[in-house]
């Protein structure tokens, strides 16, 4: 089996995201890192471990991480999520909630790099921070981890924080202009812009709803307290961003096309501070360090969607 850590800032999305990775056979999720985002990093932990409570999993370590980003800046978050990152909805029913551990979240991924060296798939659904300070802590950090698979950035210079940023980058865009720098050609990319493109429709959310489970009345709850009422999408829909990328670290074949690309992410632009940048006609010299995920087989990922809610 696979082996999977997930280092997230749930979110709703994000959420979701661990749901799918718990209720999949092919992955074993080792551990997840939470760092801040969505909201404060103490709530996004309280969240991961909210949701390892419902689906009865308890026995899956959670390491907090940073509170702020490199640069030392909180989060940007407009409350998308809810005042508690998770819609604000009515709580589930359940016991007192499990613990997180003592370690640190940096220190974590560097241990469980180690101990599994080559065999960690690390997903990245939140500001990358946490990754960020780890290969701070060992330069060597990503020879050690073969797949890193990111939900962040944008490619058409639209942004979903600023005007031209997409909201994980923007967090943190040191620590992801970093990150990309070293892991190089390990990275595969789930941009804002192909998430957004592939969202399902309503009718999902109705398909989960009539699971009639508590999994599937909490994602409900959450999706249509948050996105339903969400100015900004013209048509409403089931925004899915972080679920893309754990779909792909259970089944490789979620992405039916990619493209080598090299791309940075901008950290000193006036309005454009933290926009991907992609060197989409080979301009700068630089050989490609990621996989852009441009198709993805949007079936196989609904289906993992609604696998996580039974
Ligand atoms: C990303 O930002 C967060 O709000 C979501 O959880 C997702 O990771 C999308 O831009
Ligand atoms: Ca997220």
């Amino acid at each position: 089996r696979k082996r999977l850590v997930v280092d997230c800032d749930p979110g709703t999305d994000d959420a979701h995201a661990i749901m799918m990775a718990l209720g999949n056979d092919d992955v074993d999720l080792v551990a997840i890192t939470t760092v801040f985002g969505n909201t404060n990093v103490e709530q996004c932990t309280q969240n991961a471990l909210r949701v390892l409570r419902l689906c009865d999993r308890s026995e899956v370590p959670v390491y907090q991480g940073c509170p702020v980003s490199l640069l030392g800046n909180p989060s940007p978050s407009s409350g998308f999520h809810g005042k508690d990152g998770m819609g604000d909805v009515q709580k589930e029913p359940g016991g007192a909630l499990p613990s997180a551990q003592k370690e640190h979240a940096a220190n974590a991924l560097l241990r469980l790099a180690k101990e599994f060296t080559g065999e960690l798939t690390l997903v990245a659904i939140g500001p990358l921070t946490n990754i960020a300070l780890a290969i701070q802590l060992d330069p060597l950090l990503h020879e050690k981890i073969p797949h890193l698979i990111v939900m962040g950035g944008n490619t058409t210079g639209r942004g979903n924080i600023t005007s031209t940023a997409e909201f994980n980058f923007y967090s943190d865009p040191e620590a992801a202009a970093f990150v990309f720098r070293c892991f190089k050609g390990r990275i595969s990319l789930f941009p804002l812009e192909l998430c957004q493109h592939y969202a399902p429709t309503t009718e999902f959310n109705g398909r989960v709803h009539s699971l009639n489970n508590p999994k599937a009345a909490f994602l409900t709850a959450m999706f249509v307290d948050v996105y339903l009422d969400e100015p900004s999408l013209v048509v409403p829909r089931f925004v899915m961003y972080d679920q893309a990328a754990v779909a792909m670290a259970i089944s490789s074949k979620i992405a039916i096309e990619t493209m080598s690309v090299n791309a940075t992410v901008e950290v000193t632009g006036g309005k454009t501070r933290g926009q991907m940048v992609v060197d989409w006609n080979a301009r700068n010299g630089h050989p490609p360090n990621v996989e852009l995920v441009t198709k993805i087989d949007m079936d196989l990922v609904e289906a993992l969607m609604l696998a996580a809610a039974n």
